[in-house]
């Protein structure tokens, strides 16, 4: 092999070659993708290997076996200089708008699988490189794939979307599946065709040949920063030379994900291990397997899993699949998790399953040559020298297996009757990995059956507990001790448990410590817990395990034809765009020439004076130009960070920073890396003398009369005479308390601006906003200048959930400012930690109550006190009240009387998310439904329907938004629901599963959501140019929702009532729905609420209606003049002849009787939660959801789904965290989760019903937006009733002493598998056995 002095690789087929000297090694792939190639598809989410929407296929060519090794790898964590000779596949190449879209692209359009899109190319490579390595050996039988369905579910199991809700991704890959019928999939625009996108497996070459020749070792390694040995020796040699420099060895680099702060450190040298055959090798003999250190995970697991006979292998595989996601997997080393874990104390699973295998490790010392000790030493030594390498990693081997035991993965018999066991534990948020364990075990033990001592005794058994807090993996060692030569019996496992619980003890500052010791002896009794009958050997004491149920699920749909393409479920606008990647977001507009980059810097305290602000002494890192604050806004301009509905809010903190997260300053730099990284050198020095201590709680808040005004008209209003309804009550409960926490949006793309300076002191500003003519008068005020020298642009934003209200001004006016002092173009794409920790999100709030009610279960008053954390600054706070309490309406509770105080607290302010309050709102409902049913031990179910509105106390409650009575479809939405899920029918079922099972409890729920929207003043232009295309100009913004696809559909509908001969389709076509210009269409207010799509198309509408009374005169007099049918082309081409204006604007206007309505919808989730781990499976969620006559079912149905799971995420999962200071610590993708494909219901069944004519409403249609979210409290219902019955079990075990069981408790929210586990009982399994031994003592 010749050598070389360049990086040469290919991305899409192209070549590219970097001299290697010019490049600073710590670069990782995606900053070069997406600033020195147009490949944008590559999108950045976190940057920490968390999310997925950055991952692309790379291959490696071996000239020896000849062949191409293809995987995916995320681009945010592999290093540049590591893919030498390899060839890159983003989406894109895939296939593209211009040679013609993939398959993959197609099916996700056609299966309604993308929203905002952001995800969506990393959704594509995922699927691909799915499909690519199934196909590869055996090719498919044509047109169909190798992929499994089951495959094709985990095909996407580690990316992340938060809108669609996973379901519409997972059947569009299954449907290249040969073992998939298209029936069986979800809504999708194929079925009517009758055929699916040509798939051909060998479409897409991924490694060109031109690349093959050129696959040549680099030039002597000493020259360059990157050096790759291919030898021990070359390792040796560079690593001892020049003896003071900084090295660092690399193989994955994935560990940069989770120690961030390493991408920011500078060597002198990287080494890349990976080309080092001793590191590289797989060895297996009779003494075990050998594994180098520079294997990948996934390659270990394909190893281990070819090792079949050896069960305890293949256990090992099966863990490892749980680490991380596959994308991570397949560059990440079994050597680099175990130094991250030796070094660093990384909560590794690795370290604990190979400890329990007795693994041993082979060091390569500086000094002391190279040594073999067992992993368990290797993690006890002081921490590995940076220049000392891992080798390899034996595991050694425990002999074949002759017998396989029932519960236990190997079973060995050196005698008859002896048996060895083993096994591996984990509990984390997500069952498929990319989620940390909570806790990890693993076990061995050899035991035998003694017929003498009547039992199983154990010989000798290794238990290493790990990820629980500590330093390293443990071994609870005396518990081993003592279990030596124990006939396992309940006895035995009680002082064994009350062992491992002084062992395993997590280190102080660990959260949810006492969950974590409860885990550690759920799995201790999992493991021994079926030995205490010697009847174990039958599997006779197994309680059945859950099925991994695949995924699957039934939508019914109507598509209206009246008005059509309105009411079709066609495609979404711009999918394929999406898919493929080259749909242009925010940070995907090329920067202009001598663009700077801007990161915020801001406040970590509560309330402190800012003394100053800077660099330690006064070192100004290379690159920065500067820090603005306050102080640099110009003359006349304000120091102004958001202009929305109520007061307006700072930019930058001033003298005094108010709350942590609080923007202080905007630091400029030549690149979004260097701002980053320079903005986390910055030195703020505080002082808090003389300062009041900072408000940080309600209570606090209320006690200072820290409030903040409600307009009157906004604040709740009472309903009926609450002392009257309280008199009427037969039962009352007094004073109960619910609260809740926060919610990040976890919007795929970060907030993000591009400013950039204009003439005359104008500005053009690029934002990722829900509210450009909010966005445009903040900067106008900010900078000083009259609005009509800002022009705000915004094209498509990658998911807003709310959080790109309000929460995108201050961005975009820090680029405006910086900009404006710069007079240069500047633009941010704020990291995931600082747009975490500034961004606020959802109000948490803290609820008192009392509520009276009769014998039968029918509420006669309620009176509630919410006091609500709106955090610093008013934002849309004052809204919340009137949110709550709409959705709390949805039952009738005789009489209501209801205060909210707005907290004003030294905390982040919080800000409008998806269903503002109304989520909130609706739960209390529910949780006081629940209280009620429990003090009167009636079932909930019949709570809920006696309290459900008729007519009449629905219009008592929200007045005209109740409409007519017709529109008041909830009764029947709730009789439908039960029909088409067999709602009763499964309720019993339920009582039986539990009646049988132990370990794991079902609950069904119910649920009914009521959801009031508003429609707001809305201006539209619609204009045909000369060649009959059409533009469209609304305020709303493409978000995800399908606002433009709705828009088209109405232009369409409306224009074609001109009937030209031009069929909608072919109208659709010519329909370009264009970029929010404020400068070009004013007055656009905000998107959201629900209400904007149809108020846009309305708005179109009324403009075509203007063009076609223009257009109906020129067809006439063309009729007259040719004698035949006149086209749409022929048409416009006359009128613009006559000059006819072919541009209307307009403007919606809502009335009283338009301006306000009410959704309904209802939701059955049935789910198992495993009472030993807090875990909780949903296995089935039914929605019937009333969308009027829906503008497009297909959309909406991706809205009631997408919706109902991120309800799912904050009902289950979501976990948004301050510190004592109130600043967020749930600041990324470890430690903050979203659902993932693993969490969602495993059926999932949608019914839109196509309720009738709404004469008030647009076409008919009804919003779908944001109201199913407060479906999702179905599932946490469930999960109560799941709770209630393993406590209704503990209660039987309790040896008649019942105290401290409490039937009528409340679960909190989220419910998270730590609080499941919790209510459940962290001593359940101690309960347990404590009630058996007393059992058998009765007998
Ligand atoms: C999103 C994500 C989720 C994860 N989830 C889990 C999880 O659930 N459970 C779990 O156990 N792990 C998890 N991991 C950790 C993952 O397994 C490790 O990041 C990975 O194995 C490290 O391997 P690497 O090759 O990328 O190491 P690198 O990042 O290249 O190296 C890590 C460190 O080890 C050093 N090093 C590497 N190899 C050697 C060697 N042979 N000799 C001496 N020093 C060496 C490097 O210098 C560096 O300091 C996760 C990682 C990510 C990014
Ligand atoms: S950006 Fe790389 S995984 Fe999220
Ligand atoms: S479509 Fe997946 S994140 Fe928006």
């Amino acid at each position: 092999m010749k050598s070389k002095t360049s990086l040469v690789f290919a991305v899409n087929g192209e070549r590219f070659e970097l001299d290697l000297s010019s490049i600073d090694p710590s670069t990782t792939l995606i900053d070069f993708l997406r600033s020195k190639t147009p490949f944008k598809s590559v999108k950045l989410g976190c940057g920490e290997g968390g999310c997925g929407a950055c991952i692309v296929l790379l291959s490696k060519y071996d000239p020896i076996l000849k062949n191409v090794d293809d995987f995916t790898v995320s681009s945010c964590l592999t290093l540049l200089c590591s893919i030498d000779g390899c060839s890159i596949t983003t989406s894109e190449g895939l296939g593209n708008s211009r040679v013609g879209f993939h398959a993959i692209h197609e099916r996700i359009a056609g299966f309604h699988a993308t929203q905002c899109g952001f995800c969506t190319p990393g959704m594509s490579v995922s699927m691909f490189s799915a499909l690519l390595n199934a196909d590869k050996t055996h090719p498919p039988r044509s047109g169909v794939s190798n992929l499994t369905a089951a495959e094709a579910e985990k095909a996407v199991s580690g990316n992340l979307c938060r809108c669609t809700g996973y379901r519409p991704l997972v059947d569009a890959c299954k449907s290249f599946s040969a073992d998939v019928d298209i029936e069986d999939l979800g809504f999708n625009s194929f079925c009517s065709k009758g055929e699916l996108p040509c798939y051909d497996h060998s479409q897409v070459c991924t490694f060109p040949e031109f690349l093959k020749n050129e696959v040549k070792s680099l030039d002597d390694s000493r020259k360059y920063k990157w050096s790759s040995p291919v030898s021990i020796s070359e390792l040796q040699s560079l690593l001892g030379f020049e003896s003071g420099m900084s090295v660092k060895l690399v193989a994955g680099n994935t560990s940069t994900g989770y120690y961030k702060e390493e991408k920011e450190k500078k060597y002198d040298r990287f080494v890349d291990i990976r080309h080092i055959p001793e590191l590289t090798l797989v060895r297996r003999d009779e003494k075990g397997v050998e594994l180098g250190a520079a294997i990948t995970i996934s390659k270990a697991i394909e190893t281990l899993r070819e090792e079949e006979s050896v069960l305890m292998l293949a256990k090992i595989a099966s863990h490892m699949e749980k680490i991380a996601s596959r994308f991570v997997r397949n560059t990440a080393t079994i050597g680099g998790n175990i130094i991250m874990a030796q070094r660093k104390h990384f909560p590794s699973d690795l370290t604990t399953i190979l400890i329990a295998s007795k693994a041993t490790v082979k060091i390569m010392s500086t000094g002391s040559g190279q040594e073999q000790l067992t992993l368990e030493e290797f993690l006890q030594h002081p921490p590995l020298e940076a220049k000392s390498v891992l080798l390899s990693l034996t595991i050694p081997s425990q002999g074949r297996s002759s017998r396989a035991g029932p519960e236990h993965s190997e079973m060995k018999h050196s005698s008859m009757d002896t048996h060895l066991l083993f096994e591996t534990y984990r509990a984390a948020p997500r069952p498929l990995g990319n989620a940390l364990a909570f806790l990890n075990a693993a076990f061995s033990a050899e035991v035998s059956l003694n017929e003498t001592r009547d039992g199983v005794v154990v010989n000798d058994c290794l238990l290493v507990f790990g990820a629980y807090g500590t330093r390293h993996a443990h071994r609870a060692r005396k518990v081993e001790d003592f279990l030596a030569g124990k006939v396992i019996s309940d006895e035995v496992l009680m002082e064994a448990i009350s062992l491992l619980k002084d062992e395993i003890v997590p280190d102080k500052g660990t959260s949810n410590p006492g969950y974590r010791s409860s885990l550690a002896v759920t799995f201790l009794f999992e493991f021994f817990g079926s030995l205490t009958t010697k009847n174990w050997l039958k599997g006779g004491c197994k309680e059945s395990l859950k099925p991994e149920a695949m995924l699957s699920s039934a939508q019914q749909i109507v598509e209206n034809q009246e008005y059509s393409p309105v009411g079709k479920g066609i495609v979404k606008t711009g999918a394929k765009l999406q898919a493929s990647g080259e749909a242009v977001y925010v940070d995907d507009i090329p920067s202009p020439e001598n663009c700077l980059y801007g990161a915020f810097i801001y406040s970590t305290m509560s309330l402190a004076r800012i003394k100053s602000i800077g660099f330690k002494e006064n070192r100004v890192p290379e690159g920065v130009l500067g820090i603005i604050t306050y102080k640099d806004i110009p003359k006349g301009g304000q120091n102004v960070g958001t202009k929305g509905f109520f007061a307006s809010d700072l930019l930058f903190a001033e003298e005094v920073t108010h709350c942590s997260g609080q923007l202080i300053a905007f630091l400029v730099a030549d690149s979004q890396n260097l701002a980053d990284i320079a903005a986390k050198l910055v030195v703020i020095d505080y002082d808090t003398e003389g300062l009041e201590d900072p408000i940080l709680s309600v209570e606090e808040a209320v006690k200072k009369s820290s409030l903040f005004e409600i307009p009157p008209f906004l604040r709740g209003k009472p309903v009926g005479d609450i002392t009257k309804g309280m008199s009427e009550a037969e039962h009352k409960i007094l004073g109960s308390k619910i609260s809740f926490g926060s919610q990040y949006f976890f919007y795929m793309e970060t907030q993000t601006a591009l400013a950039v300076p204009d003439e005359d002191n104008c500005m053009l500003v690029y934002s990722s906003t829900q509210a450009p003519e909010y966005v445009h008068r903040t900067i106008a005020g900010c900078l000083g200048v009259p609005e009509h020298n800002v022009r705000v642009i915004t094209r498509r934003v990658g998911g807003g959930f709310g959080g790109k209200v309000m929460k995108s001004m201050p961005v975009a006016a820090a680029c405006a400012l910086a900009a404006s002092i710069m007079q240069r173009p500047v633009r941010t794409y704020v990291n995931r930690k600082t747009d975490m920790i500034t961004s606020g999100g959802r109000h948490p709030m803290k609820i008192t109550y009392s509520v009276g009610f009769k014998s039968n279960g029918k509420i006669t008053g309620l009176d509630l006190e919410i006091l609500l954390d709106a955090g610093l600054s008013e934002d849309v706070s004052p809204l919340m009240p009137s949110g709550i309490q709409g959705a709390m309406m949805k039952y009738d509770w005789g009489a209501l009387s209801f205060d909210v105080k707005v907290c004003k607290t030294n905390t982040v302010s919080r800000t409008s998310v998806r269903a503002p309050g109304d989520v909130q709102g609706s739960y209390i409902a529910e949780a006081i439904i629940e209280k009620v049913a429990s003090y009167l031990s009636i079932g909930v179910d019949e709570i809920r329907k006696v309290n459900l509105h008729t007519y009449e106390s629905l219009r008592l409650f929200h007045n005209n938004k109740a409409g007519e009575p017709t529109e008041y479809t909830l009764p029947l939405l709730w009789d439908k629901l039960a029909e088409f899920s067999g709602f009763h029918q499964r309720v019993k079922l339920v009582e039986e599963f539990n009646a049988s099972n132990r370990w794991r409890k079902r609950g069904i729920s119910r649920v009914p959501a009521v959801y009031a929207v508003s429609m707001r003043l809305t201006p539209g232009r619609v204009s045909v140019l000369s060649d009959g295309s059409i533009v469209v100009e609304v305020p709303g913004i493409e978000i995800g929702q399908g606002l433009w696809t709705k828009v088209k559909q109405m232009v369409a509908f409306s224009l074609g009532l001109v009937q030209c001969g031009t069929t909608s389709d072919e109208l659709l076509d010519k329909i370009r729905v264009i970029q929010a210009d404020t400068l070009s269409l004013v007055q656009g207010s905000v998107t959201g609420g629900s209400t904007t799509s149809e108020a846009s198309s309305e708005a179109a509408r009324i403009c075509c209606d203007g063009l076609v009374e223009r257009l109906l005169p020129v067809k006439t007099g063309l009729m007259e003049k040719t004698g035949g049918p006149v086209t749409w082309d022929s048409l416009i081409s006359q009128a613009y002849q006559q000059s006819i204006n072919m541009s209307v604007s307009n403007v919606y206007t809502p009335d009283i009787s338009t301006g306000y309505y009410l959704n309904y919808g209802v939701a059955a989730s049935e789910v198992e939660v495993n009472i030993l781990t807090g875990e909780t499976t949903i296995l089935r969620t039914d929605i019937i959801y009333d969308c009027g006559k829906s503008l497009n079912p297909a959309v909406d149905l991706g809205q009631i789904e997408g919706a109902f799971v991120q309800g799912l995420g904050f009902f289950m999962l979501e976990e948004y965290l301050m510190n004592s200071d109130g600043l967020i610590v749930t600041d990324s993708t470890w430690t903050y989760k979203i659902p993932t494909v693993d969490t969602i219901p495993r059926q999932f069944n949608v019914e839109i019903l196509n309720s009738g004519h709404h004469k008030n409403r647009v076409l008919s249609s009804k919003a779908s937006g944001e109201p199913p979210l407060l479906l999702a409290a179905s599932v946490h219902c469930a999960v109560r009733a799941a709770v209630k019955e393993a406590k209704k079990q503990i209660q039987t075990w309790s040896n008649n002493n019942q105290q401290g069981i409490d039937l009528t408790f409340d679960l909190p929210v989220p419910a998270t598998m730590p609080v499941v586990k919790e209510f459940c009982g962290l001593d359940v399994v101690e309960k347990y056995l404590e009630w058996n031994i007393h059992q058998k003592k009765n007998i």
